[in-house]
């Protein structure tokens, strides 16, 4: 059933947890995804960023989305990620997206606020809950910066509470995504999150918080983070690893006694799809943070 990005995270909230908002650039994350979801009996969102329009161009994805998270038995909420070009927003609220974030993070404060208003606007006009953010991550999801390190290294702008309380204000956003030691990509180290960023936010606004760059990071930070106000984590870079692992794993094991053995697509679709399902399972078990399961 599709749901809408702001329900989602009020369900997020009524039961303490998170809800875990996979990027899906193929078929196969996408099933992957929901089946997770139906398995587990937890709501999830169906993320398709922007940069990843070379791989999954929207025209084609976009309805596929839509339409698998209509027949779902899962709460599901289809979601666009990082989006810059608001004529980009527009196409996906017209395919019937249910959030949408606008990030104008890398933009001087005044136009992340003008723009984001545009976004609000648009958003109003549809069946869609709104995603902005503030303070910056350094490294962008999919871009020439995301090999990882830590935050400091990615050049981070923790979000700071007060300026995110008018941003907040200013906006008309529904939830919001924050900087406090996260990175896009894969971790060089411990990341070190500060918790502080996301209570000082939340004893000033009572909004659902989100973290970006999800993956890699420790379950007990997970906890602490949803203990915090995180009502959203996005994921992918390690899922998607970890798919990309047991396709290697599969070819090699095929290969162990006959090097000319054939291996076909579909034997790597289906190596990706089974060990991407089983990351998103144990994912969303631990972003429920002791939830029982909402379906
Ligand atoms: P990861 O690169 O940590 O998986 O984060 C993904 C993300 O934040 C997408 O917006």
């Amino acid at each position: 059933m599709l749901v809408n990005l702001r329900d989602i995270c009020a369900i997020a909230e009524q039961n303490n947890m998170a809800i875990g908002s996979f990027n899906v650039p193929s078929f196969e994350a996408a099933r992957a995804t929901l089946d997770a979801a139906e398995e587990t009996g937890y709501p999830v969102i169906l993320s398709h960023a922007e940069v990843h329009d070379p791989v999954a161009p929207l025209d084609k994805i976009g309805p596929m989305l839509v339409a698998l998270a209509e027949r779902s038995s899962a709460l599901v909420c289809v979601h666009l990620d990082h989006c810059e070009n608001l004529s980009y927003m527009r196409k996906c609220l017209d395919m019937g997206f249910t959030g949408a974030m606008y990030d104008g993070s890398f933009l001087p404060y005044e136009e992340n606020v003008a723009n984001s208003q545009r976004a609000a606007d648009m958003c109003m006009n549809y069946d869609c809950g709104l995603e902005c953010e503030i303070g910056s991550m350094g490294s962008r999801e999919g871009g020439e910066r995301d090999e990882g390190g830590t935050a400091e290294e990615a050049g981070a702008v923790y979000t700071d509470p007060e300026l995110a309380a008018k941003f907040i204000d200013e906006t008309g956003l529904d939830i919001l995504a924050c900087s406090f030691g996260t990175v896009h990509g894969i971790y060089k180290g411990e990341p070190h999150l500060n918790f502080d960023v996301l209570t000082g936010i939340r004893d000033l606004r009572h909004i659902p918080l989100v973290m970006h760059g999800g993956s890699g990071v420790s379950d007990e930070d997970y906890h602490k983070a949803i203990d915090a106000g995180i009502r959203k984590i996005n994921y992918y870079t390690y899922g998607a690893k970890f798919a990309g692992e047991n396709v290697l794993k599969m070819i090699a094991e095929k290969r162990a006694n006959n090097a000319d053995a054939l291996v076909y697509w579909h034997d790597m679709t289906t190596a990706a799809y089974e060990r991407y399902l089983e990351v998103t399972i144990e994912t969303m078990k631990v972003f429920a943070n002791g939830a029982k399961p909402v379906a």
